[in-house]
């Protein structure tokens, strides 16, 4: 039993081994693990000791336990002599180089313990995704010398890598990706003892301070077929080294920071089949010169942010080219020649992925598109492409991914389209389509799983499609936002029965949501059919599990709030601007983790119950505004930490004080109520404060000095209360300059309004502004994190989160948004992990 374990184990790594090189792959052969004939009892003893270094808290060393120790889990012994040659302890639990308390239970962690010394045969280590916590490599690994695989990566072991790994040579395989090199001076001397060496991984491990040779040091490992120097901090690509791979088929320098021009001794490793040059600052053009690497499978260049000009066509006659990504740069001009150089291969051309998102690129698409029949990824979006889409297009016959949303595109959908029956993803939004989407169009696309369509305003496509019509396809993922799909609810949505997202926003729908809808056995993300004119009660019973967001508003939805929404467990139950009356029902308490209430613009009534506070402590959005609550604001609000948004209406009372432990407060908007008193003192303290509208109130007293220090402040209106004193001036204030900010306060005086304060007053004391200054010393490294970590999460409140509260900017900003977004995103997929590395850079600055 064990021993099919440990034999599928070597199986196993062995086929992901093949897997993850390119053909031809390099071969590793081990004898097959022993069947039965026992262990050397030395090596048992061995791999106990070792054992008892680990602590192992999910038992996946439960299995070592026995005499025969060839058959104990993650072992394999020679099947001649007994001897143990591989331990594949790897952590398959973990699947990213991060770790996670959820899957931290399944790392080994501890100490390797020299016992290992005994397995004497051993030819194959793997500890991969471990966690060893940043100890140092034990030196001993060094004298392992029948080694040929030994895998680190994503162990977290720290310190210097020892240099007597050098003395391991029988190695073939290296893989130290993400060893956490701190001595930031690791010499590479070691390199040359490792004659055989086919893979080298040194992802992460920090060359910042290699020589300037340090290209030639990996050229003179002459056996190399595949380098990994990824994320390796390394300052420059040399001009004119001497190289000699002679085998090097995988080089992989992403990430490193790179900003000169593509050198032109890449284009003499002749045999090199994929070259990843991804996430760096390359400038400069695409040299003809790549078409001397007539073997290239893959190229990536994706992510440099400054390779620009134009395409070179003779990167077309790279035949062999299966994977090309070209994304995020800023290559201009037409697209049409590159696509025709790619048409003039003999056989056809072997694109599978053509990735060119995020360019600056124009022109019409070729015909010639057609050509690249063995496309299957093809990602054209945020560029300006033109003109219609080729009829050609639907001779490629294996595409299943089409990105083209954000160009410049008009004309119709040719007939042609519905030809594509591999397609599992569309992505059309934000384009200037023209004519119909039939039946026709649709009726072969049995694959469809994500169909995106948001219109912008000068695309006059419309949907014809007949009311009984059956759709060949069962969507995951249906975005349609501002394109009329009503006026009846959709009837084929009936058997889509694997949504997830359903978002039919603003698409003139004026129906009863249908009772078979919410009935669908359906577990979604995402619900979203705001703006349109759904009416009636909303059902109460709900078939749909919603582990996202709910968004009914903008209807004209009746009656209370729908008993299923207690059942909402984490999101964004939107459902302001519609009729619903009644009070907000208790049951709602059980929804402990939920992020986000608007029932603004309703009719709802009674008090704003004080169990909010305590029993959604995640919330980040409460809006009420505009309902029929009364009373006062319950203090108890002010527990929610997280909260960003606070918009009520209705209420009199004074402000509580306790308003501003409201840390991360974004929007405060308690417009046109009857607040009386002072604005608290302490106000300031809200220093992420964006927006603030105490207007149209009864408050008194003067505007607290302490609000200088809200510094992101950008919006403020104060208007119609009974404020007096002067206006502050300092920081922020200086933009703040709009008289209709404070009008309708006859006591207040100073800049902007005409009328000067007293001159024996003086100005008045400014705390916070000194503690500003100390802020921007002291906090100078702090600040740097916090811009990084809550860069994104700022970005989403400064855009978003100030739009829902209007909601007509909301709609209008939401397509900019959507494609921010996007952008964000994929930068962030891009840059984090170099962003990681200069944070713990400046931190490490910071420290010394
Ligand atoms: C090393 O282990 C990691 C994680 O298990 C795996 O992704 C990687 O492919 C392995 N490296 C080699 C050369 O097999
Ligand atoms: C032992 O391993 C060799 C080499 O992999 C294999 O050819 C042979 O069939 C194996 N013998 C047994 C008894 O498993
Ligand atoms: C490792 O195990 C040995 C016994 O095998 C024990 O003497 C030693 O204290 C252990 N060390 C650690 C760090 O657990
Ligand atoms: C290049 O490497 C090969 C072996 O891979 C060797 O035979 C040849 O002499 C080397 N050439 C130079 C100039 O070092
Ligand atoms: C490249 O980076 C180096 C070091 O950061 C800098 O000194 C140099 O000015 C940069 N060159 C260009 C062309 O941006
Ligand atoms: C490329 O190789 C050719 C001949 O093999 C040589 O003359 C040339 O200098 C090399 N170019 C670079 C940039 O290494
Ligand atoms: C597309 O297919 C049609 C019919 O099979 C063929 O006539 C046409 O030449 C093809 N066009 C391209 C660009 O591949
Ligand atoms: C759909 O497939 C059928 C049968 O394969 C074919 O006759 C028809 O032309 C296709 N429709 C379109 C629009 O490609
Ligand atoms: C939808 O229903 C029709 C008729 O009942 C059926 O032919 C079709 O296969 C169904 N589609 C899916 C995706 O289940
Ligand atoms: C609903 O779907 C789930 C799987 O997604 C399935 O297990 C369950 O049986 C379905 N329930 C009904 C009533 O069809
Ligand atoms: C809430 O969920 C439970 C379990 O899924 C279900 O039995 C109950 O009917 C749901 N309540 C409402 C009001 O939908
Ligand atoms: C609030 O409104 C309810 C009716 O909805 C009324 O009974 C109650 O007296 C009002 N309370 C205050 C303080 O106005």
């Amino acid at each position: 039993m064990g021993n099919e374990n440990s034999a599928s184990f070597a199986l196993l790594s062995l086929v992901l081994l093949s897997g993850i090189l390119l053909p031809p792959t390099i071969q590793l052969s081990f004898s097959q693990p022993a069947l039965g004939s026992g262990c050397k009892e030395v090596e048992r003893e061995a791999l106990l000791q070792f054992k008892q270094n680990l602590t192992d808290p999910s038992g996946r060393l439960s299995s070592w336990v026995g005499e025969d120790c060839c058959s104990w889990r993650g072992v394999g012994c020679n099947n001649r002599t007994g001897s143990i040659i591989m331990l594949n302890l790897n952590n398959p639990f973990r699947d990213s180089f991060d770790s996670y308390e959820d899957d931290a239970v399944h790392e080994l962690r501890g100490k390797i313990s020299p016992s290992l010394l005994q397995l004497k045969d051993l030819e194959y280590l793997d500890l991969s995704l471990n966690n060893f916590k940043g100890a140092q490599l034990p030196e001993f690994i060094g004298s392992l010398k029948e080694l040929r695989y030994l895998n680190l990566s994503g162990s977290f072991f720290s310190g210097t890598i020892p240099q007597s790994l050098g003395n391991l040579s029988n190695l073939l395989y290296l893989d130290l990706n993400n060893f956490l090199d701190q001595s930031n001076q690791i010499g590479l001397g070691w390199l040359s003892g490792l004659s055989s060496l086919k893979y080298l991984n040194l992802g992460g491990v920090d060359l910042s301070n290699t020589s300037a040779y340090w290209l030639e040091i990996f050229s003179k490992l002459h056996s190399i077929v595949e380098l990994h120097l990824s994320n390796c901090n390394i300052p420059s690509l040399p001009l004119n080294p001497s190289l000699n791979f002679t085998s090097l088929q995988v080089l992989d320098l992403s990430n490193n920071g790179f900003n000169s021009t593509l050198p032109h001794w890449l284009f003499n490793i002749t045999n090199l089949l994929s070259l990843n040059l991804s996430s760096n600052d390359l400038q400069g053009d695409i040299p003809d010169g790549f078409s001397s690497l007539n073997s290239l499978q893959l190229l990536d260049l994706s992510g440099n942010s400054f390779l620009e000009g134009q395409l070179s066509r003779n990167l077309g006659t790279l035949c062999n080219l299966q994977t090309l990504k070209l994304s995020l740069n800023q290559f201009s001009g037409e697209v049409s020649d590159f696509i025709d150089g790619l048409s003039e291969c003999i056989n056809s051309s072997s694109l599978a992925r053509l990735e060119l998102g995020y360019n600056q690129l124009t022109g019409n698409l070729p015909i010639s598109l057609g050509y690249l029949k063995n496309l299957r990824y093809l990602e054209l979006w945020y560029n300006s492409f033109l003109g219609s889409i080729p009829p050609s297009l639907g001779n490629l016959t294996f595409l299943e991914e089409l990105y083209l949303t954000s160009n410049q595109m008009n004309g119709k959908f040719p007939e042609s389209f519905g030809q594509l029956s591999a397609i599992r993803v569309l992505e059309l939004s934000d384009n200037q389509w023209e004519g119909f989407i039939t039946d026709a169009h649709l009726r072969n696309l049995t694959s469809l799983e994500e169909l995106s369509l948001i219109k912008t305003s000068n695309s006059s496509l419309s949907f014809n499609i007949s009311f009984d019509w059956i759709p060949p396809f069962n969507l995951r993922y249906l975005v349609i936002r501002y394109y009329q799909l009503g006026p009846k609810f959709l009837t084929w949505l009936r058997n889509q029965t694997e949504l997830t997202t359903l978002v039919l926003n603003s698409a003139s729908i004026s129906d009863t949501l249908p009772s078979w809808f919410l009935q669908l056995n359906l577990t979604l993300d995402e619900l979203d059919v705001g703006g349109n004119h759904l009416s009636g009660r909303i059902p109460n019973t709900l078939v749909f599990r919603f582990p996202g967001s709910v968004d009914l508003s903008s209807n004209r939805f009746e009656g209370p709030i729908p008993l299923w929404s207690s059942n909402l467990t984490k999101l964004f139950l939107v459902l302001s601007n519609n009729h619903l009356s009644g009070e907000i029902p208790p049951s709602l308490k059980n929804c402990s983790l939920m992020d986000s209430l608007d029932l603004g613009e309703n009719q709802l009534s009674g008090n704003i119950p004080a169990w909010i506070g305590e029993s959604m402590p995640s919330l980040s959005i409460l809006r009420l505004r505009s309902n029929h609550f009364n009373g006062t604001i319950p203090s108890e609000l002010c527990k929610l930490s997280a909260l960003h948004i606070l918009d009520l209406n209705n209420l009199s009372g004074e402000m509580p004080v306790e308003l501003t432990s409201l840390l991360y407060l974004g929007t405060l908007n308690l417009s046109g109520n009857q607040l009386v008193g002072k604005i608290p003192t302490q106000i300031g303290k809200l220093e992420w404060l964006e927006s603030l509208d105490l207007s149209r109130n009864k408050l008194s007293g003067s505007i607290p000095p302490s609000m200088v220090s809200i510094r992101f402040l950008s919006f403020l209106n104060l208007s119609f209360n009974n404020l007096s004193g002067e206006i502050p001036t300092a920081n922020q204030f200086q933009t703040l300059i709009n008289p209709s900010i404070y009008e309708g306060n006859l006591a207040l005086c100073g800049v902007p309004l005409p009328k000067r304060c007293s001159e024996i007053d003086g100005t008045p004391q400014i705390p916070g502004a000194n503690e500003d200054k100390e802020d921007e010393n002291g906090h100078d490294k702090l600040w740097l994190f916090v811009s990084v970590g809550l860069g994104f999460i700022m970005g989403f409140w400064g855009v978003c989160g100030t739009l829902i509260i209007k909601k007509s900017w909301r709609y209008a900003y939401f397509q900019f948004f959507d494609k921010i977004k996007d952008q964000l995103l994929t930068f962030l997929a891009l840059s984090v992990v170099r962003l990681k590395r200069k944070m713990s850079e400046k931190n490490g600055a910071g420290e010394t």
